[in-house]
């Protein structure tokens, strides 16, 4: 029996009777009957231990404040929320719809923090209104109109400045946010005309400095770079400005592995580079030591989830596309883009087995093929699996993030179910759409 690889799938994943594979002690097979394909199962307990081990990597390496946020973009439902704000982390918005779901499922205003480079005037209002802890300011234009829509409050709004550190890191270019030419963040030269507008402002309070240099990171040391041109930063605005930065936060981006070759990132040893850099950077430039916030959204939440898909078809290739390692024939499964986009849109790898011989040797070479139509809706190329047949299921590994956040309803498929499963237990979240959501705006 060739073992799980068990750094791809969630803590709690095994094999069970029969070669099926088990989530958290319950049959995919019998959840992927119950509520039908596409399907998203999200493990609980892998959630829990991914918030457990950033909150205590990040308290055992800082002697500071530290807060973690979840960056919701990543995957937001009120469930969802719930787990997060009881494992005591906060949480990153990046727009109206997103804070609207973290109210109503209970996280207190006060640990979220919104971010956006192009964040809507009515949504910056929405909120002021609700009274969140934090606005990451991307740019002049955004301090204006904040400056403006807090000019009578009594009490100042907290604000981060977001900067553009002009640091790019090994990942995929679309991925990569911390350039100086990238469309985020402040540009270093309007340093100083940030401070001159938030210094007239008595409506806001600038707190923190802020970078974020990408996704699917794992080489932690552009974090050390990024964190002294923070600090250079703080340095500027205190001795020009007079105005003194409590927080420091340098972002998300901490990458997971997606295929059994890759290795699990080092959250403690990510912690300390961070926590050190920051602690030595403070003592040369006689810096306080500040709060130190990060934001990740990939790394609480990717792991947990797996994809469950049925093979509704199978097509062969041509003899002549057979040489190695080329597949022999499309299986075509029931959901594709419109739930993960990832595949098309960054080569995304992944890694997938049957859910029902999850124990059985890999026998033919295949590519998966999405249901959309769009040549390149091919969720996996050349991918090992056990013999399959239409009606198999197909589970896919590592899907939680950046996936169903994504999702839409291209040629008006409807959005998957999600189902979480706690300890032998699984419940519905969310139920898969109905034709009646589909038609709901038409008006
Ligand atoms: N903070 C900010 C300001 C961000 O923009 C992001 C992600 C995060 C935190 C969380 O980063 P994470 O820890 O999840 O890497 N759709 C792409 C990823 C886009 C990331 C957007 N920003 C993907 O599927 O790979």
């Amino acid at each position: 029996m060739p073992p799980l690889a068990a750094h791809i799938w969630p803590v709690s994943a095994s094999i069970g009777q029969h070669g099926h594979l088990h989530i958290g002690g319950c049959d995919v097979v019998t959840l992927a009957e119950a509520y039908g394909t596409p399907l998203y199962l999200f493990d609980q307990a892998t959630i829990r231990a991914a918030c457990q081990e950033y909150r205590s990597a990040f308290a055992q390496a800082y002697s500071g404040e530290t807060i973690v946020h979840y960056a919701g973009k990543a995957l937001i439902n009120t469930a969802l929320v719930q787990i997060i704000a009881a494992e005591g982390l906060g949480l990153d918005v990046v727009s109206g719809g997103e804070l609207f779901i973290a109210l109503r499922a209970g996280m207190p205003a006060a640990r979220i923090h919104m971010h956006g480079n192009a964040k809507p005037r009515a949504e910056l209002q929405q909120a002021l209104e609700a009274g969140i802890g934090q606005i990451v300011v991307d740019n002049l234009d955004e301090l204006a109109i904040l400056a403006q829509l807090t000019s009578g409050c009594a009490i100042p709004q907290e604000i981060a400045l977001r900067v553009a550190p002009g640091i790019a890191p090994d990942t995929h270019h679309h991925i990569q946010t911390g350039q100086a030419t990238s469309k985020f963040g402040l540009p270093l030269a309007s340093l100083d005309s940030a401070a001159h507008m938030i210094n007239a402002a008595p409506g806001l309070h600038l707190a923190g400095l802020h970078v974020h240099l990408g996704s699917q990171i794992f080489d932690a040391h552009p974090y050390a770079e990024a964190i002294a041109v923070l600090l250079d930063c703080a340095t500027r605005l205190q001795a020009n400005h007079g105005i003194t930065i409590t927080e420091i936060n340098p972002g998300g981006g901490l990458g997971v592995p997606y295929l059994a070759e890759q290795a699990l990132p080092d959250i403690a040893a990510y912690a300390h580079l961070i926590s050190n850099t920051l602690r030595d950077g403070c003592a040369t430039r006689g810096l306080a030591l500040p709060r130190l916030s990060v934001e990740p959204g990939r790394s609480i939440i990717a792991r947990s989830g797996v994809a469950v898909y049925r093979i509704v078809g199978t097509k062969p290739l041509p003899e002549s596309r057979h040489t190695d390692p080329s597949a022999q024939r499309y299986l075509h499964v029931d959901g594709g883009m419109a739930d993960n986009i990832r595949p098309a849109l960054y080569q995304a790898r992944y890694t997938i087995l049957l859910p029902e011989q999850a124990d059985a040797p890999a026998e033919e070479i295949v590519h998966v093929a999405g249901r959309y139509c769009e040549s390149g809706d091919i969720l996996q190329r050349n991918i090992a699996l056990p013999k399959a047949a239409p009606g198999d299921l197909l589970a896919v590994a590592t899907v939680g993030a950046y996936t169903l956040s994504m999702a839409s309803n291209y040629n008006l498929t409807l959005r998957p179910a999600v189902v979480f499963i706690d300890d032998g237990h699984a419940r519905l979240v969310q139920r898969r759409e109905t034709y009646a959501d589909l038609a709901s705006r038409d008006v």
